[in-house]
């Protein structure tokens, strides 16, 4: 259970999928439910859901986005207020964001806003959603440009996760969860950094989403707001939603611009003698493993420009995460001036 604000359970297994109808039930009597899912993700999963909540007495119905990251805008946001609006969903109803990062997002976001508050269960389909955004309660769509702009805090009220969904994961999107997995054992955890560089993955895959979930728990447990230590969990996320803004959401995943990003923050740090000389090292070798880009022909001074909307930064003040060596993040406030000659030098 994750004791916040407002506490929910954390279910995992593998090979659950065929009991989540069973597991919503022992949580939800029936009544409507929407199920937002992506359109990959609804052949292979959503229509069966849908039957068997259907056969279990649920009012289901289903809202289906493209996959990708540019689905998680407000058009999307609208079609969903009215989709559920029309269906006359109460908040005595309920949605499942069934999906990624996107749909968990986008969902999350509707489901914070609409009726001022409706029940969301995320079943996350991903890695990189089940080691982290379905967990913590962040919700958001991208907006005029930036990622993640338009938001709020929300938690689930349930969480269910079946490390089996990742068996039909494109290589690419499964090695787009390991560099947040990676952020996670750069930033708080040597031990599993260790584990990832001499295991086959494939043999520690549940111990993985376990450990990374109870780091993400632990943190959020202490600041759910992101006021202060959360904000390590984004650690290269400010370089990383830069380099997905300059390219406007193209022809990059989150998790090769959460790669890039890392690197950039190891390689400044050890310049400025903040970081162990030869960290940055040890990460671009696991990363590229994992077939992962460490770096982008990319001007700085766009890198930096475009980092400027980032929600750490404060008027004239930007936190930036660094690692002072692997399993370890510090938090640093610097003048714009300061981010700006560290980010360049
Ligand atoms: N993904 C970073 C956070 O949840 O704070």
């Amino acid at each position: 259970m994750v004791r916040a604000s407002r506490p929910y359970d954390i279910l995992i297994g593998r090979n659950i999928f065929d009991s989540f109808d069973r597991i919503i039930v022992s949580y939800f009597s029936p009544r409507k439910v929407v199920i937002v899912t992506d359109e990959t993700v609804f052949e292979l999963y959503g229509k069966s859901l849908s039957d068997d909540l259907k056969k279990r007495k649920f009012n289901v119905k289903i809202f289906k986005i493209k996959p990708g990251e540019q689905s998680k805008n407000i058009d999307n946001l609208t079609l969903l207020y009215d989709f559920l609006n029309n269906f006359g969903i109460t908040r005595n109803d309920f949605i499942i964001a069934l999906g990624g990062g996107v749909v968990g997002d986008l969902a999350g976001f509707a489901a914070a806003s609409f009726l001022r508050g409706v029940s969301i269960v995320q079943m996350p389909t991903t890695l990189l959603a089940q080691v982290d955004s379905s967990v913590g309660g962040k919700t958001a769509i991208n907006f005029g440009g930036g990622k993640n702009l338009v938001g709020a805090f929300y938690n689930p009220s349930l969480v269910i996760c079946d490390a089996d969904f990742l068996k039909t994961l494109q290589f690419k999107t499964f090695c787009d969860g390991m560099a947040e997995v990676l952020k996670y054992a750069t930033a708080f955890s040597a031990s599993l950094f260790e584990k990832i560089q001499n295991s086959k993955i494939d043999d520690i895959l549940e111990e993985i989403i376990l450990r990374c979930i109870i780091l993400k728990k632990s943190i959020v447990e202490i600041d759910e707001n992101d006021f202060r230590e959360r904000m390590k969990l984004n650690f290269g996320h400010t370089i990383a939603h830069a380099i997905e803004k300059y390219n406007k959401y193209e022809n990059i995943t989150h998790g090769q611009a959460v790669s890039i990003g890392m690197v950039y923050i190891l390689r400044q740090g050890e310049k400025f003698g903040l970081t162990k000389k030869g960290e940055a090292q040890k990460l671009i070798n696991v990363l590229k493993k994992f077939r992962l880009p460490v770096e982008i022909n990319i001007p700085h001074s766009e890198i930096f420009m475009n980092s400027l909307l980032d929600k750490k930064r404060r008027g004239n003040k930007m936190t930036v995460v660094v690692s002072p060596k692997i399993g370890q993040a510090r938090l640093l406030d610097l003048t714009l001036d300061e981010y700006k000659n560290f980010l360049l030098s």
